[in-house]
């Protein structure tokens, strides 16, 4: 059954579709750029749905070929939680984050959770001047923020049960434990990969004298906002995380399921969506081949793409320098108004001195063409889940969203909203998409307690 009735006329047209996000009308330079960037081909919406069904449905299988790994998640789909305090642990992409929470008899979450955030030093994630980084180093330093967290939350020393998010690819061999399967997101920590991160932390926090804190519960960043979206609302099919990173978990049946579909490699239609620049960005990154749909959706690629579509609009020689573009200036730049000072300020940064209007107008655009694809992209996702799940749409449906883009992004949920309401038509208003803050980590500890409850 078809939910999407786009079918081949074709109706959606991007740049009418773009100007949400670009707030002006689009420079006649960048129609060539736009053309090649956006989604609206007649049929792509519908064949990009039945692509990321199929590889679903063979992921579920271990068929191949799939770029979905499908990895079941070990979590109870559950409402009854074990009152306590747990600690919730996320290792994400850009920062480390540790919450503390208590639940009654009631089954509430009692007063606001205490947050602490921790940046990661990036000779942690990656080889630098001192070498490879190891899993050593990263642990005893998450350890040592932890130890820190404890004390001034006048914790330290008790009993507590620990859940913890892992947001990269990692093979469940268990409620607990798991093998990671690969780095993404820039991180490469080479002796963690087929190693279980549980047991890297747990020896951490023996040798900083927290061996007592016990994890009983290792999961998937879009894992813990899908746990943390049930327990607010029922009706939650899906967690996703649009931020650093890109992926997506859903309930199906009462199992949840972890798509990795950052990795989606949009099977035969990858020639009609992957652009030169998309090439270049892939073949010159860490994972070559992988993470596709990541490298066009994430907060960690969408500044390097918007770098390589500066030229030849554009000349300055930072230009030619990985990473001078990150994705908080896109957001910057779309939220920028009148004479579009803060545009400005983003091309004398760049060595781009004097810019007159006209300038800012084209770098704004071309930020909201890369930003309106991955929104795009994001509703894609969204649609081919639903759709897998529920093709009627009988039902209502959140889907539950954590990350960077959805939430500070100007015009992101409008645009993914907008494309969904096209796709969907009526039904679209049976589907919210909600956004939740430290969804990874307050659900890493509502999944502990779920886990305590259930299964001991
Ligand atoms: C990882 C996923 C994670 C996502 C969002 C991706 O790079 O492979 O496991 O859920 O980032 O953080």
């Amino acid at each position: 059954m078809r939910l999407l009735g786009l079918g081949n006329r074709g109706g959606y047209h991007g740049p009418r579709h773009n100007q949400r996000m670009a707030t002006s009308r689009l420079p006649p330079q960048l129609t060539t750029l736009q053309t090649q960037w956006e989604l609206s081909h007649s049929d792509f919406p519908q064949a990009f749905v039945e692509e990321f069904k199929a590889q679903m449905r063979r992921g579920l299988r271990n068929q191949s070929p799939s770029s979905l790994a499908m990895i079941e998640a070990f979590i109870p789909k559950t409402a009854a939680f074990k009152p306590g305090t747990y600690l919730g642990l996320d290792l994400s992409g850009t920062n480390f984050r540790a919450i503390l929470l208590s639940i009654d008899g009631r089954q509430k979450v009692e007063r606001d959770p205490s947050i602490a955030v921790f940046r990661i030093p990036t000779e942690l994630k990656q080889a630098s001047g001192a070498g490879a980084a190891t899993s050593k180093a990263l642990f005893d330093f998450v350890a040592s923020q932890i130890k820190v967290f404890l004390e001034n939350e006048g914790v330290f020393g008790r009993d507590i049960r620990v859940g913890f998010t892992f947001a990269f690819p990692t093979r469940m061999t268990g409620v607990s434990s798991g093998l990671l399967m690969k780095w993404t997101k820039t991180w490469d920590v080479p002796d963690l990969v087929d190693a279980d991160p549980v047991e890297a932390l747990e020896s951490s926090l023996e040798r900083i004298g927290l061996g007592h804190l016990k994890v009983n519960v290792l999961l998937n960043d879009t894992v813990g906002t899908l746990v943390l979206g049930y327990f607010e609302d029922r009706n939650t099919l899906a967690g996703g995380i649009l931020g650093t990173g890109t992926n997506f978990a859903a309930w199906l049946g009462k199992i949840a399921f972890n798509f990795e579909c950052g990795n989606f490699d949009f099977g035969s239609l990858k020639p009609r969506i992957q652009t030169i620049v998309d090439q270049e960005l892939d073949t010159e990154s860490q994972n070559p081949g992988e993470q596709l749909l990541e490298k066009m959706v994430s907060g960690r690629y969408l500044g390097e793409l918007m770098r390589r579509l500066m030229p030849p609009h554009f000349e300055a020689s930072s230009l030619q320098v990985p990473d001078a573009i990150v994705s908080d200036d896109l957001s910057y730049l779309l939220a920028d108004g009148g004479d579009f000072p803060l545009t400005g300020a983003f091309l004398d940064r760049l060595g781009i001195q004097s810019s007159n209007l006209e300038d800012r107008q084209l770098a704004r655009s071309i930020a909201a063409i890369v930003m309106t694809r991955s929104a795009q992209i994001s509703a894609l996702v969204v649609a081919a889940l639903l759709e897998y799940v529920d093709s009627t749409l009988e039902r209502e449906h959140v889907i539950t969203i954590d990350g960077s883009l959805f939430e500070h992004a100007p015009g992101y949920p409008k645009t993914m909203k907008a494309l969904l309401a096209r796709l969907l038509g009526k039904r679209a208003a049976r589907v919210e998409l909600k956004l939740v803050k430290d969804g990874s980590g307050i659900g890493a500890a509502l999944s502990s307690a779920a886990v305590e409850e259930s299964f001991t």
